[in-house]
């Protein structure tokens, strides 16, 4: 199928290559020409593993091109996916003046009918009032417009698998002929009859995708609730982990025979600094504010928010408790994404923390695999290490901010040669206190009672 894609940033340039390896034939803008000349020249102005091997064979193919021109772009598709951001407002709701500007130009460019995808997170409603602007600005034009919703669940650093291998494909639709576009669309995946760019020589096993079709409100609020909802677990395991520091248990223990149970479920209990990024925290505040216009009183979800806010000050504190005075000291911090495998420092817990310790006076020696160069856009004022033996150089306490496996396996015995004092302070909970004890460093985390006493 022809497909048009607005928006490059992450979850365009996700969807747009991926849709391309399956098959479609994809032209994707974006307003941005310094992006576009980066994708035009086949580059990337993002990290992701695997998308460059899938841009790769998408361009090799020709079933993917980028144009500056929106009107063309609008024009190839027979589906276009509306992929352009959502940013929260000073007042936490969500920003949808893009997806109105986008309305606008389908409206006005648009020749032939087309079907109009919201993949952009957005408050529930959204795609009512898309097809309304649709209908407003396109009333002289007498082309037919479906809108549909079809939620991303990517995660960056696996968003290639996720979108090739999802659990579930969920549509929201308003008539038959839009569900039948879409199943068309995803077909590949439902089916598994791509080449998979990333398992060779064949993919696991696994169950086939569920093709979820609900109404366009329920499938905008399926996403907004599930991504509210791992984020309230996270802030669930954080809490627990405060607990069992008290109680002298171990969050690792408890959280571990916690997943086990299938009602449960092993992921997003992971105690420490705290969810970011540019999607958890903002659809969680969007979510609030959406159930407050709504006058439903949701006040678990401020709670999470709350409890996510005070992890920086949580760990602060152990910091302080550990360097007794910080200014003036120099402490190595390894990561600065807002989680491993990207290059995102959006809201990271990673920033958030360092710009608390240099308010506190401490001098901070950064690194990160990927990361650098977008911390520097927006912390040129600390100094940037190029390995994390160079970031332990002479600091006085190590903080590992972000969940790289890398800093698994560091040579240990390097790193302490390389510190004034051997002290980890453990924001992920990446490292087991036992190990880090007996290779003679002091070693402080979140939740484990033998290693905070
Ligand atoms: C999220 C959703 O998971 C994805 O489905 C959605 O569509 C986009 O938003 P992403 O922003 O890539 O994906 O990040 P995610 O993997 O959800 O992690 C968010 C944050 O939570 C990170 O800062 C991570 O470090 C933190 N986290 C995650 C924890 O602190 N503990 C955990 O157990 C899991």
């Amino acid at each position: 199928m022809k497909i048009s894609v607005i928006g490059a940033g992450y979850v365009g340039l996700v969807t747009g290559c991926c849709l391309a390896e399956i098959g479609h034939e994809v032209v994707c803008t974006d307003n941005d020409p310094a992006k576009l000349k980066v994708l035009e020249s086949g580059g990337l102005p993002i990290y992701e593993p695997g998308l460059d091997r899938v841009i790769e064979n998408a361009r090799k193919d020709k079933r993917l091109r980028f144009l500056s021109d929106p009107g063309e772009t609008i024009r190839s598709g027979d589906a276009i996916f509306i992929c352009v951001g959502t940013p929260p407002l000073p007042d936490g709701d969500a920003d949808l003046s893009a997806i109105d500007n986008v309305a606008r130009l389908i409206a006005t460019e648009a020749r032939s009918p087309k079907l109009v995808v919201e993949k952009s997170t957005v408050p529930a409603r959204t795609g009512q009032e898309l097809k309304r602007a649709l209908a407003v600005y396109g009333r002289k034009s007498g082309v037919e417009l479906r809108v549909a919703s079809n939620p991303e669940f990517l995660r960056e650093g696996t968003a290639v698998g996720d979108f090739l291998h999802p659990d579930r494909i969920v549509v929201g639709v308003e008539d038959e002929t839009a569900e039948k576009q879409l199943r068309e669309i995803y077909r590949p995946v439902i089916e598994r009859s791509f080449q998979c760019p990333i398992h060779t020589p064949k993919c696991p096993n696994g169950p086939a995708p569920s093709f979820v079709v609900t109404t366009i409100n329920s499938a905008e609020l399926i996403k907004h609730a599930s991504n509210s909802f791992l984020a309230l677990k996270i802030s669930y395991a954080n809490m627990v982990a405060d607990l069992a520091e008290k109680l002298g248990a171990d969050i690792e223990e408890v959280t571990q025979a916690m997943g086990m149970d299938p009602r449960i479920g092993s992921t997003f209990l992971k105690a420490g600094l705290g969810f970011g990024g540019f999607c958890l925290p903002k659809d969680l505040q969007a979510f609030v504010h959406l159930a407050e216009r709504s006058g439903v009183d949701f006040s678990m979800l401020k709670e999470a928010e709350k409890i996510n806010h005070g992890r920086i000050e949580r760990f602060y504190e152990k910091v302080r408790e550990m360097l007794w005075v910080i200014r003036g000291k120099q402490i190595g911090v390894l990561g600065l994404a807002f989680k491993a495998n990207t290059d995102d420092v959006r809201f990271s817990p990673a920033i958030d923390m360092i710009r608390h310790l240099l308010a506190q006076g401490a001098r901070i020696r950064a690194y990160d695999p990927e990361a650098v160069e977008r911390a520097k856009a927006i912390l040129p004022e600390i100094e940037y290490a190029k390995s994390p033996y160079d970031a332990a150089q002479d600091s006085e306490a190590l903080v590992i901010a972000t969940e790289w496996d890398e800093f698994r396996k560091l040579d240990w015995e390097r790193v302490q040669k390389a510190m004034v004092r051997p002290l980890i302070l453990d924001g992920r909970n990446l490292l087991s206190p036992k190990e880090m004890k007996a290779r003679g460093f002091e070693y402080r985390c979140f939740g484990r009672a033998s290693a905070n006493a």
